[in-house]
């Protein structure tokens, strides 16, 4: 004859058995996942690039960067958009710009995203560092790099 004391007891070891293991489980996943935000050292973090709208003249793109500018700060980055093309520009220091092409070398998508000195393909992933090299597949080569002057806080770039 069954015991109903003894076979809620052993239900309840039982159910507290599958809880804890659950729980074992979630940290495991919740302490591997943090690993992989805050270890990986190509986890950029991406936020949207902003958008500057500018015009190429005679193959010179030409930008004023003032303090409002997406520009103003070393370390920024921002798209610049000129007569249907895309560049990805950052400032690497004071007084230094990086451009390159946004067109991203794997399948051609534009990229849009940077964090932490890279920028990342919304695509596949690819990742590049800001003078275009990849550091991050599937893209196997680097962005197209364009010259770019800064005097007078005004940034200058060679796109022809
Ligand atoms: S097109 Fe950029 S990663 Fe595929």
């Amino acid at each position: 004859m069954k015991n109903p004391e003894v076979q809620t007891r052993r239900e309840f070891c039982l159910n507290a058995c599958q809880a804890a293991s659950l729980f074992a489980i979630s940290g495991a996943l919740s302490a591997l996942l943090q690993g992989c935000s805050s270890d990986d050292p190509l986890s950029s973090n991406a936020q949207n690039l902003s958008k500057i709208q500018a015009t190429a003249v005679n193959g010179t793109v030409t930008l004023n960067i003032d303090a409002n500018s997406p520009l103003a700060t070393v370390g920024s980055a921002a798209q610049v958009q000129y007569g249907g093309n895309t560049l990805l520009v950052a400032r690497t220091a004071q007084d230094t710009f990086a451009a390159v092409t946004a067109v991203c070398t794997h399948q051609g998508c534009t990229i849009t995203g940077y964090g932490n000195q890279v920028y990342t393909c919304p695509c596949h992933g690819s990742q590049f560092d800001t003078n275009g090299q990849v550091k991050r597949g599937p893209a196997g080569s680097a962005l197209r790099k364009y010259q770019a002057q800064f005097a007078n806080n005004q940034l200058t770039i060679t796109v022809s």
